[in-house]
């Protein structure tokens, strides 16, 4: 009876500590943050504007609502896009830092709203002007759209574009790879920033792999740029969703100033669509043996439960006769 009352004390104050003292104390040390709902008006940008950029903030995220409003006509778009597939084309080449990415589903992963304001400005539409002063020396490396694609029909007809054209199935191997791949690498997921690793053979006398050699060697330009750009290397991204929340997660890839302020790492403007398919990319390379997990889980509980009749049988015969 005594052992019970003692074993009794100790369950209640073990859980009291793990569900009173943990999950506060790191409420405590992380901020909880809600993200916006994949809504990309500019309303959390506005509010957490510093005095002197409040207005500019202002006027962008009303300008994008105007153009928001216009009618796009998808056919003249696709004459605009033409500039954009100056820099987005196939194969392109790493300019300011990065390589631009493919757009060929941006219509299926990006938000219309957010492919207005990014056309209008970049920097305040992926939410990092922080790096780009004022009358500083250096621009962001899609900057030069600013004075390609300027008027607002122009802006409205180039996203109807995309959204009509460059929609259609995505995978979430390609979501993944449109949106993130460029900055991070995702070794379970055999990609670096520059794509798929290529596969490659050792010379057979002299067991050198001269093409990896060659490959590594790209990669780790790519990189030494990005770096360069970012002031850090992204972290590579394989297992990223287990060491991370996925409230963190989300929150995080929606506004990545509202969890690491001054962070260089843009906002992605991901529709809801987009988010789903980036995320479930991440489970697949983070935890790749989860689906199989879950099929064994019952086996393994019948297995027990067939034991544990056995069990019981096998002592009731050994103990027959001994009481
Ligand atoms: C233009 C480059 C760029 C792109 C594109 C990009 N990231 Fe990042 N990301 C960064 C940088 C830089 C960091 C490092 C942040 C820091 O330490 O300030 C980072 C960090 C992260 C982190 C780690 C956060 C932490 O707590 O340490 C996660 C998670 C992440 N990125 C997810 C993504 C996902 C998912 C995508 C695609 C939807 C993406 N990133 C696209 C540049 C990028
Ligand atoms: C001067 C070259 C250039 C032009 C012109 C250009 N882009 Fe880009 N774009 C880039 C670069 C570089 C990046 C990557 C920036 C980064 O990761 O920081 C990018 C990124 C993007 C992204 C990904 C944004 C994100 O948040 O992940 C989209 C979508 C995009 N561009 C669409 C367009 C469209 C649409 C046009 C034409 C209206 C266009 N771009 C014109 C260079 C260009």
């Amino acid at each position: 009876m005594k052992e019970l009352k003692i074993f009794g004390i100790v369950a209640v104050f073990t859980l009291i500590l793990y569900w009173g003292v943990e999950p506060f104390a790191h409420s405590q040390m992380h901020k909880h943050v809600e993200g916006h709902g994949l809504v990309y008006d500019g309303k959390a940008d506005i509010k957490e504007a510093s005095k002197d950029r409040k207005e500019i903030e202002k006027k962008f995220w009303n300008d994008v609502a105007q153009i928001s409003k216009l009618k796009g006509d998808p056919v003249a778009g696709e004459a605009t896009f033409a500039m954009c597939a100056g820099c987005h084309m196939k194969g392109a080449a790493n300019m300011g830092g990065v390589t631009p990415p493919s757009l060929d589903h941006a219509g299926a992963i990006y938000d219309k709203n957010f492919l207005i304001a990014l056309i209008k400005d970049p920097a305040l539409a992926t939410n990092v002007a922080h790096k780009y002063p004022v009358g500083g020396t250096i621009a962001h490396p899609m900057g030069p759209v600013m004075t390609m694609v300027t008027a607002p029909q122009d802006i409205a007809n180039v996203v109807a574009y995309l959204k009509a054209k460059k929609a259609g199935e995505v995978t979430p191997k390609e979501a993944y790879i449109e949106a993130c791949s460029r900055c991070h690498a995702n070794r379970y997921g055999h990609l670096t920033q520059l794509g798929e690793i290529p596969k490659t053979k050792s010379n057979i006398k002299t067991g050198q792999d001269i093409g990896a050699l060659k490959y590594k060697e790209k990669v780790a330009e790519e990189q030494a740029s990005l770096a360069e750009y970012l002031g850090t290397l992204p972290p590579d991204l394989s297992i990223m969703i287990r060491a991370r929340n996925e409230h963190f997660m989300h929150v995080f890839v929606e506004n990545p100033q509202s969890e690491l302020p001054g962070t260089a790492m843009p906002r992605t403007g991901l529709d809801k669509e987009g988010m789903e398919k980036v995320m479930a990319y991440l489970e697949k390379t983070g935890d790749p043996s989860k689906p199989k997990r879950e099929a064994v889980g019952p086996w393994v509980l019948l297995f027990f439960f067939i034991f544990s009749i056995l069990a019981y049988l096998w002592k009731k015969s050994m103990w027959k006769g001994h009481h």
